[in-house]
């Protein structure tokens, strides 16, 4: 009897599938950036087939070199993509049987597409992640490198927004190495994490074909085989790790955006930032605006929100593999593209910014010497409680006055505490607060010198 259906799947069907359900249940749009994974588990499956005696040589070389030839029509743009093919898998598999004839409904024996996207997945997933390393890594470089220059150049250090205490430029920039760092470890993990195969799993029961998965995984490069068929076709968790990663680096470009935003701004113009990553406004002529850094913090949402979508789209699910799982991709895809392009346009920000250091200096206030002042008396002896009151009361008297803590006469300092002397002359200076914190980590030049070597043995 005729099938009704032309699906592969077609076989059980009489009737045919609604179009707007067809379109609903397409996942080819976007799925087809999975092409060459989906190409090289299946030629790696052919082998496997035939290792295990379910296909001889002779078909196993119709299947690679079939499939070869569906990999250079899509390569060369000949491919020709349609609808009704569902996804990714099933366009391959179509055209491969078009080119290769009936062998190429033997491809599929004991695969199923749960296993099978799977393993797409993680393969395209540590791809993913060795781009977003190299990223990472050049934004690092970027920050070193601007960094490298500033060991001297004074800025204000803030909490709270407030001014707080004088640190170097360098020092300021290369906070955001060590959270880029970090971010490498992470996605070091993830890599690792997820090199694991899950082909070979078949639909959720395994696959009683013998094929020898230890085999694939090798074939694929794969670190590890799944233990458990069942939860390899379900597990999405390196999908949601991904997403976890990339919206805590998305935060860490995010901040580094708000703080440029802030330094360029007519307030500070501690930096200028480069034409070629600023916009101008279509109304008012004088507009420079920072589009480039608005644009990260505002991705950065766009991340976050994403995680927060496949989480919602996992928690429920019974097991196994369910079609919900289909959206697993469109957040893949648009974190790393958005991820990716986040980094190198901050990287070309971070090596084109113009740094005033005029204006940096000019923004250097005598407050933040406050708490080399209460230091100071520590080191002759007071308590650090009752130091801290006394600087306070000076700083109310600076403040009653219209005085910077400079410009009060020794008399008012002595007043307050007998501690003080002429020498704290030496003390009121923004370079000697610099260098006075040397301590590993601090913001003194020769600690940042220290900071930067490190760092550069973390980029070789
Ligand atoms: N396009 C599907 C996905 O992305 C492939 C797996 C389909 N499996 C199935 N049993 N219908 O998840």
């Amino acid at each position: 009897m005729a099938e009704k259906s032309r699906k592969a799947w077609g076989g059980r069907f009489d009737g045919e599938t609604d179009k707007l359900m067809e379109a609903f249940n397409s996942s080819l749009s976007f799925d087809r950036r999975l092409w060459r994974e989906d190409i090289e588990g299946s030629k790696a499956y052919a082998e496997a087939l035939a290792r295990a005696g379910v296909i001889d040589s002779g078909e196993c070389e119709q299947l690679t070199e079939g499939l070869s030839r569906v990999a250079q029509e899509i390569e060369s743009g000949e491919f020709d993509w349609r609808d009704e093919d569902e996804d990714i898998h099933m366009a391959v598999e179509r055209r491969l049987s078009e080119l290769a004839g009936p062998v190429g409904g033997k491809l599929h024996t004991g695969r199923s597409r749960n296993d099978q996207v799977a393993t797409d997945m993680r393969l395209w997933l540590m791809r993913a992640v060795d781009t977003v390393l190299d990223d990472l890594k050049s934004l690092q470089r970027a920050l070193h490198g601007r960094a490298e220059t500033q060991t001297r150049a004074m800025m204000p250090g803030f909490t709270h927004l407030q001014p707080a205490q004088v640190v170097s430029l360098a020092h300021y920039l290369m906070s955001f190495f060590w959270m880029l760092q970090r971010d490498r470890e992470r996605f070091r993990q993830l890599r690792s994490r997820a090199s694991v195969l899950p082909l070979g799993s078949g639909a959720l029961a395994g696959q009683a074909l013998g094929v020898d998965r230890e085999f694939l995984a090798r074939r694929l490069g794969f670190e590890r085989v799944s233990p458990n068929s069942m939860d390899a076709v379900a597990d999405r968790d390196f999908v949601a790790e991904f997403l976890s990663l990339a919206a805590i680096a998305m935060s860490h470009l995010s901040r580094l955006a708000e703080d440029l935003i802030i330094y360029s701004g007519p307030g500070c113009g501690f930096v200028v930032l480069s034409d070629a990553y600023s916009t101008g406004s279509s109304l008012m002529p004088q507009k420079k605006n920072p589009d480039s850094l608005e644009l990260v913090r505002g991705k950065a949402g766009r991340v976050i929100g994403r995680l927060a979508g496949l989480l919602a789209t996992l928690k429920g699910l019974p097991s196994t593999y369910n079609k919900d799982l289909q959206e697993d991709k469109e957040p893949l895809f648009d974190c790393y593209d958005t991820l990716t392009a986040s980094l190198r346009i901050t990287a070309g920000v971070v090596v084109t910014l113009e740094v005033n250091g005029e204006k940096m200096a000019a923004a250097l206030d005598d407050f933040l010497l406050a708490t080399d002042l209460a230091d100071y008396l520590v080191a002759r002896g007071l308590p650090f409680r009752e130091s801290h009151r006394v600087v306070g009361r000076l700083v109310r008297e600076c403040e009653k006055t219209g005085l910077g803590l400079k410009d009060l006469p020794l008399e008012t300092y002595t007043r307050e505490s007998g501690l003080f002397g002429p020498e704290i002359r030496e003390v009121l200076d923004f370079a000697s607060s610099l260098a006075a914190r040397g301590s590993y980590g601090g913001t003194a030049p020769g600690a940042v010198q220290a900071q930067l070597e490190e760092a550069r043995r973390l980029l070789e």
